[in-house]
């Protein structure tokens, strides 16, 4: 792709400048501009100064920057890793969800710890909840007790269903494409 635009400066005004994350930069030569969106997808530009009078810029290089989709699932991820696999599933849920468990009949089947059961229950949430909110749903109202086996498992408004719930949110985000 041959890159040849140049952009010329209709206006310019001073705006207030609070951090450098998502500021364009300009050191002298080349003006960064991060993230702006075109046709849902975002780009960092790098505009170079060919002229300054009038002002020019030519556009050097461009980057696609990582997509949203991208960043929910690898939000859900750690949101996992931290928090609901050790915290929830190992402690909780895996007691009956399991092989021979008492839950051992039902389709969600949790595996112990181990160097792997990370990656494998964060399988078995994904298919479980198969891009269905009323997957979504049932694994909220079976945890909290709602015509659940197993009980009462997270109480409403603790810190571990609140981030149950924001995991399954981002998953399900992620399958829906949202
Ligand atoms: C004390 C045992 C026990 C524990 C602990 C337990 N469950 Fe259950 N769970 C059951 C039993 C028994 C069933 C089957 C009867 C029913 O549907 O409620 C079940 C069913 C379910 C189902 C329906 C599965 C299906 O195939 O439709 C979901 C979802 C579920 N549990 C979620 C959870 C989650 C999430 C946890 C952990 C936070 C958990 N359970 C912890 C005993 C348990």
């Amino acid at each position: 792709m041959v890159l040849n635009y140049d952009f010329g400066l209709l206006a310019a005004s001073e705006i207030p400048f609070d951090g450098p994350e998502g500021a364009s930069v300009f050191d002298g030569q080349i003006l960064r501009v991060p993230s702006p969106a075109a046709g849902g997808v975002d780009y960092t530009l790098d505009l170079t100064l060919i002229s300054s009078d009038p002002i020019i810029f030519r556009l050097a290089t461009y980057s696609i920057v990582e997509s949203s989709v991208q960043s929910k699932l690898e939000q859900a991820t750690a949101l996992y890793k931290e928090s609901i696999d050790p915290q929830t599933v190992q402690m909780r849920c895996v007691v009956c969800h399991v092989q021979g468990g008492l839950a051992g009949g039902t389709g969600l089947l949790f595996t112990r710890s181990s160097s792997t059961s990370i990656t494998t229950n964060f399988g078995i949430f994904s298919q479980f909840l198969d891009s269905r909110d009323t997957r979504r749903t049932k694994l909220l109202d079976k945890a909290r007790g709602i015509d659940h086996g197993g009980g009462v498992q997270l109480t409403e408004g603790s810190v571990g269903y609140t981030q149950f719930e924001k995991f399954l949110k981002l998953l399900l985000e992620y399958q829906a494409g949202v």
